[in-house]
């Protein structure tokens, strides 16, 4: 039965390259989408770079770039994580393309029509220095509830209040460091509020197999029950914001756009328009068709968004709905989320560059993965484990052991009559075909690849009680050499096409080394026969444990260390060095020095209740907006120092070799998590 699948992941934020958790996504979807092209199946897989919002505009500013040129600088560097990955998106697109305006405006104007959009003034925090209203994480000041300094425009690290950017006591804007000021401003709302959207996400969220059972205990949640009335009640949805912002325009509302969240699902439906456009395929007959199945993969994170707000947003439109929701868990590096910006994890590129096969990280990623929204560990030892003891060890190995012999000795033709004992073995791994198929459509590809390796289990115990090696040194053993030998490449052969999804590019080599068609999930249930095969190449390296030591470290400290570093100073008493009075500060604005290459202006909260203004000469290490609420230790207590560009009160700690330009640079000091500003370093 062949499905028209229009399948997508989440669109990353344009503002930085991948990390391993967009390839993470990026891998179950697309081993999922080459599981299904396998049966036959018709994909449309996009994605595309998610343009707009706050952070962009403002990061595109402090680079001095406009957003556009910002943007289409992330996006360029997309294809060579995508190629180098196997990631076979049909395409890649923009939200800011042209068809992401239109459809998003359309979309805003039948929900307008449908009278699911209110107007409201509200009153918000405005940087007057900026000129614009601030996102609450823009905004920070003292807790209201404990009085904890310089907390977040919502909540309180501290004492873990909730409460709105309002409440803060002496806010500041972090662009600025400017006192915001209240607006107010006339917003936009989509009315989620309203009965017939209530009625209509609860009968969606309900339909079997539409959500994970975990999913949709969370939602649920979201629906609150008015105790006097017992109505359901949702909250409306706050979709607009004021100029300046990066963002599509608001019809009829000058000087208003749509909130990122409201264009970016639409993006969506843009690369897929864009797609179909291309192919002369027809796109809202496309996706009006009731046969075509619209799934979405995404990460935890982000399903309020997919599951509240996207489906309405379709069902008032006029459109069809999604049809899927598959949500995963992150990927943890010592049970930490692995994100650059946290400076935890593994680039991907790295990885790449170190001559690391894409293929082992699809196939670890893979073992690890289920239908759950469960993290998943990356664990080195266990990476080298999977890759070197199952996928070479057991799977490769059938083919390096018998493909010699079928070569040298029998002129690459597989016998056609290969006795009872071959047939039964090769019956049972046919056998499990409708098993794994399953197993990979309901993306629980540990248990697929678990299948798998066991049936490779039974190949090698068959090698091993046959011991080709031996026939072939024994006289009139050719034909029962022949046949075993045989049987292990149509073994070889049925287990690649088992994992043809998650391995795509070495199934081809397998594909070029058998001399097959492309295979396909039938083409296990057909027997090979007597045909001959094309010569054998080894088709994958072990992993050496010394590359993933390498993944692990910073880029540079991978050569060796310079030899005869700096030497250790004179020695000194302890009293020597309590004279140094070492603080936690919280850097709390970051901005370049004009007319220096080499400082940043840092505005240090070290708890005293006032800033300080330290220059610092990291500015070839850090961008500002990199450090802006991050920890360091400062040296309070040193002289204020006179410079070209203001006084600096003191000076902040910082790593590196003697020759500061010397890979690899310059690093700041930062605290464990939990400590605070003021306290003592000692
Ligand atoms: O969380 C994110 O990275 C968002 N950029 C995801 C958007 S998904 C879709 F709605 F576009
Ligand atoms: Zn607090």
């Amino acid at each position: 039965m062949s499905r028209k699948l229009f399948v997508t992941t989440a669109l990353p934020y344009a503002n930085a390259p991948f990390h391993v958790g967009h390839m993470m996504e990026y891998i179950q979807a697309d081993i999922w989408v080459r599981f299904q092209r396998m049966l036959g199946s018709d994909v449309s897989f996009v994605c595309a770079d998610d343009a707009h919002g706050a952070p962009i505009m403002i990061a595109a500013d402090k680079a001095g770039k406009t957003p556009q040129a910002f943007v289409a600088e992330i996006a360029a560097g997309r294809k060579r994580y995508l190629d180098g990955f196997h990631v076979a998106f049909d395409n890649w697109h923009s939200t800011d393309a042209p068809e992401n305006h239109e459809l998003a405006q359309s979309i805003y104007r039948a929900l307008r029509k449908q009278g699911l959009i209110a107007q409201r003034t509200i009153e918000q925090f405005y940087d007057p220095v900026k000129g614009m209203f601030l996102p609450d994480r823009y905004i920070r000041g003292i807790c209201p509830n404990c009085g904890f300094p310089d907390q977040y425009g919502d909540n309180c690290e501290n004492c873990g209040a909730v409460y709105a950017p309002t409440e803060l006591k002496k806010p500041y804007s972090t662009i600025t460091g400017a006192t915001p000021v209240l607006k107010s401003s006339d917003h936009y709302f989509f009315q989620l509020s309203s009965p017939r959207c209530i009625e209509f996400l609860q009968g969606w969220m309900n339909k079997p197999g539409r959500l994970q059972p975990e999913v949709l205990n969370k939602i649920k949640e979201w629906f609150a029950t008015d105790e006097e009335t017992g109505a359901v009640k949702l909250a409306d949805w706050d979709i607009s914001r004021d100029a300046p912002y990066f963002g599509i325009e608001i019809p009829d509302a000058p000087g208003k756009y749509f909130y990122v969240w409201l264009d970016a699902p639409i993006g969506y439906l843009a690369s897929l328009k864009n797609l179909l456009e291309r192919r002369g395929v027809d796109f809202e007959a496309f996706l009006n068709d009731p046969e075509v199945e619209q799934i979405h993969f995404i990460g935890k994170d982000i399903v309020t968004f997919h599951t509240l707000f996207w489906p309405a947003m379709l069902h008032f439109s006029g459109r069809k709905v999604p049809d899927k929701i598959n949500v995963h868990g992150f990927i943890t590096l010592g049970g930490d989320k692995m994100s650059k910006s946290r400076g935890t994890g593994i680039s991907p590129l790295r990885y790449l560059e170190l001559g690391m096969n894409a293929e082992w990280l699809r196939y670890y990623i893979a073992a690890k993965l289920n239908a759950r929204v469960e993290d998943i560990e990356f664990n080195p030892e266990d990476f080298v484990a999977r890759v070197n003891s199952d996928l070479v060890g057991k799977y490769i190995n059938i083919a390096s052991r018998a493909a010699g012999f079928i070569g040298k000795r029998f002129g690459g033709r597989l016998s056609g009559d290969i006795g009872v004992e071959g047939r039964t073995l090769l019956d049972t791994l046919r056998a499990h075909r409708e098993t794994i198929a399953e197993l990979y459509e309901e993306r629980e590809y540990a248990k697929a690849l678990r299948e798998t390796m066991l049936l490779a289990d039974r190949v090698n115990e068959y090698v091993d009680r046959h011991k080709p090696w031996e026939l072939a040194k024994q006289s009139g053993q050719d034909a029962v050499l022949h046949d075993v030998c045989s049987v292990c490449i149509e073994a070889f052969r049925v287990l690649t096409i088992y994992l043809k999804p998650v391995l795509p590019a070495l199934a081809a080599q397998v594909e070029a080394f058998l001399q097959v068609d492309p295979l396909d999930f039938a083409a296990a249930a057909r027997a090979l026969g007597a045909h001959t095969i094309g010569s054998y190449a080894h088709l994958m390296q072990r992993v050496d444990p010394k590359q993933l030591e390498a993944l692990f470290e910073a880029p540079a400290a991978a050569a060796p260390a310079a030899p005869g570093g700096e030497a250790i100073g004179p020695a000194i008493t302890i009293d020597d060095f309590a004279k140094v009075d070492l603080r936690i500060a919280k850097i709390v604005a970051c901005s370049a020095v004009e007319g220096s290459t080499k400082l940043l202006r840092l505005t240090l909260d070290a708890g005293e209740g006032r800033e300080r203004n330290v220059f610092s000469g990291i500015a070839s290490a850090y961008r500002p907006e990199e450090l802006v609420g991050k920890l360091t230790v400062l040296v309070a207590n040193l002289a204020p120092r006179k410079m070209k560009f203001g006084i600096s009160e003191g000076m902040v700690l910082a790593a590196s070799h003697a020759d500061e330009k010397a890979e690899p640079g310059i690093y700041i000091l930062e605290p464990h998590p939990g400590a605070q500003p003021g306290m003592r370093v000692r």
